[in-house]
């Protein structure tokens, strides 16, 4: 816990990610000028916040500002990394294979698609199922207007019949289901990862159903799948300089055109915005079917 300038008692501030402009610089900073972009260095610095004092070795510059906008600029080191690390760390995909996720809806997964579309991969991707079905089709044409290759909701994929679907698209060529994405847990896991080719690599990054990935004997002795975890925030800090490459190419897509953004819901923070606003859009994080990621914003955009 940090001792806060103002606080009676010890605080936290919360937020791993986040576009800081710079107000101004010490004499000895040589590298960061005022109205330079930057973003942090590490997870966990804590970036909901109107201002902050920081080191240079605390931040990354945005070398190139031009054609980006603050809320693509702050939400690029968290989940576009982790997909953009998956798709790359795990398996080595060709042009042609194909990977398989759940929570493809999510930030990381609209991530996933688009930089699997970019780098010649083709996706298999889960949602849930949606209410009604006009919204789970209006979900459906959402990514693949992204780039995904199919997309299915969670009863498609607990269907019997599935394992022979995702044969047909797959069993013309030489090219396998190498690699599995998890940010969901429980009974749709198993039946994704029956879904993988021998060899197969599982990766979970995320829980948000709640329950545990079960881990099918069977598969494990006889079709030799692999089992890993990721977290970006440790990648992040072990590998700064590569952090720095995955943001700076990543925002290039965008400033291209060739990245869309996630969408997102702001909440605007000024400094008499009621708590309540807060604790409400925290609160949404945890609720399933929402319309985009909620973004706390300070001052303009
Ligand atoms: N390990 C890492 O380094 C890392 C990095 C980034 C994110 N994450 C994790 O990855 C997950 C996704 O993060 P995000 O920021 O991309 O998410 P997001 O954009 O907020 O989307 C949340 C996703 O979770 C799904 N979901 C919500 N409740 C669910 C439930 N009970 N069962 C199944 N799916 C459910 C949502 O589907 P609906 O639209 O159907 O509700 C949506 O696809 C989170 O668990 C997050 O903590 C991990």
């Amino acid at each position: 816990m940090t001792q806060l300038l103002g606080t009676q008692s010890p605080a936290a501030v919360g937020g791993n990610e986040g576009c800081f402009e710079i107000a101004s610089v010490g004499s000895g900073v040589k590298d960061l000028a005022k109205g330079d972009w930057i973003i942090m260095r590490s997870t966990g610095f804590g970036t909901w916040r109107t201002h902050t004092l920081a080191t240079e070795q605390d931040v990354l510059k945005i070398d190139n500002k031009e054609g980006l906008t603050p809320i693509q600029v702050g939400t690029v080191s968290v989940n576009p990394c982790t997909a953009y690390r998956m798709l790359r760390d795990f398996e080595t995909l060709k042009e042609g294979d194909w990977f398989i996720q759940n929570g493809a809806n999510s930030g990381v997964g609209r991530a996933a698609i688009q930089l699997g579309k970019m780098w010649g991969y083709r996706s298999i991707n889960v949602i849930r199922d949606r209410p009604d079905a006009e919204a789970t089709e209006k979900m459906k044409q959402e990514l693949y207007a992204l780039g995904a290759t199919k997309v299915v909701t969670e009863s498609e994929l607990m269907d019997r019949s599935f394992g022979e679907r995702v044969k047909e698209w797959t069993s013309s060529g030489p090219h396998r289901v190498k690699l599995g994405l998890n940010c969901v847990g429980g009974k749709p896991t198993s039946a994704l990862i029956k879904c993988l080719s021998q060899s197969g690599h599982l990766v979970t990054y995320g829980g948000m159903s709640k329950q545990p990935v079960n881990l099918p004997t069977g598969l494990l002795i006889f079709k030799d799948l692999k089992f890993s975890g990721f977290w970006v925030s440790r990648w992040s800090d072990a590998h700064p300089v590569e952090k720095k490459k995955c943001v700076d190419e990543i925002l290039e897509y965008t400033r291209l055109g060739l990245f869309k953004d996630v969408p997102v819901e702001t909440v605007q923070w000024d400094w008499d915005t009621p708590e309540s606003v807060l604790k409400e859009a925290v609160q949404g994080t945890l609720s399933g079917f929402r319309a985009g990621k909620g973004v706390l914003v300070y001052g303009d955009t």
